[in-house]
């Protein structure tokens, strides 16, 4: 598969199209922002992680029935998936209070919750991804009321299945963030990435966390947490 123009540049990605109309090539970035683009750095190792990470995932998603974008990874940092137009919303999952709910809500981090919430945030970098519900997404034509019929169930089913490999890997899944998009038959796809940069991992004996947050927290070792996820899951393989 050949490389052929730059086709959009992300935070963490910069997406290429190739010769086949179909299909794009990934490479994802060492880059890393937090805070809405307020903090800036690099997590060394990052993007060869990450690559990994999320096709581990995206292939054991794709084998419960879940369709992904994900083709075939070409190199350490460079993945082949389906053309998708994407959905702009960002479905997040949680299982366990943390980060902007722990905030709004006024519960502390770690508390579990009686049942999974989903949300949805509209995304707009310049707006900083606000939060939406269904009667925006349908009322501003983000997505069809079928189409988030998907969505949620595609969410729900990825979250039972991701919760139990991590748990045998001894990580807690708190929760993550989703990306869809719509193949050019409209199928509903998933997409994007499934790392610790759109995760939160607990260390489920220690608690340790083993994601984003140690970057956005400066708590360190942010690389080696990451190492750590992969080789976890590599290691269960
Ligand atoms: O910040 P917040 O607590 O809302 O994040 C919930 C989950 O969604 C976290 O796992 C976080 O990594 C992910 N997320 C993301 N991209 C964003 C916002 C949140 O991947 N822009």
């Amino acid at each position: 598969m050949e490389r052929k123009e730059l086709l959009y540049e992300g935070r963490d990605k910069k997406v290429y199209a190739t010769d086949d109309p179909e299909k794009l090539i990934v490479s994802y970035k060492d880059d890393a922002i937090a805070q809405n683009g307020k903090k800036k750095g690099t997590i060394r190792g990052k993007g060869v992680i990450n690559n990994r990470i999320t096709n581990v995932l995206m292939q054991l998603l794709e084998k419960q029935g879940i369709p992904t974008h994900f083709v075939q990874q070409l190199d350490e940092r460079e993945t082949v998936v389906r053309k998708a137009r994407m959905i702009p919303l960002k479905v997040i999952v949680r299982n366990i209070v943390a980060g902007s709910l722990s905030t709004r809500v006024g519960q502390p981090e770690g508390t579990r919750l009686k049942s999974t919430i989903l949300e949805y945030r509209y995304k707009d970098d310049v707006l900083g991804d606000p939060l939406i519900n269904q009667y925006h997404a349908f009322a501003l034509e983000i997505c069809t009321p079928e189409e988030l019929a998907t969505i949620d169930r595609y969410a729900l089913r990825a979250n039972g299945i991701l919760k139990e490999c991590l748990q045998e890997l001894d990580i807690t899944l708190v929760d993550f963030k989703l990306e869809f998009g719509r193949l050019s038959d409209g199928t509903i796809v998933l997409a994007d990435e499934i790392s610790p940069d759109t995760s939160r991992f607990w260390d489920t004996r220690t608690g340790e966390k083993l994601d984003k947050d140690r970057f956005r927290r400066d708590l360190g070792g942010t690389e080696d947490a990451y190492q750590e996820v992969l080789n976890r899951l590599i290691g269960s393989m």
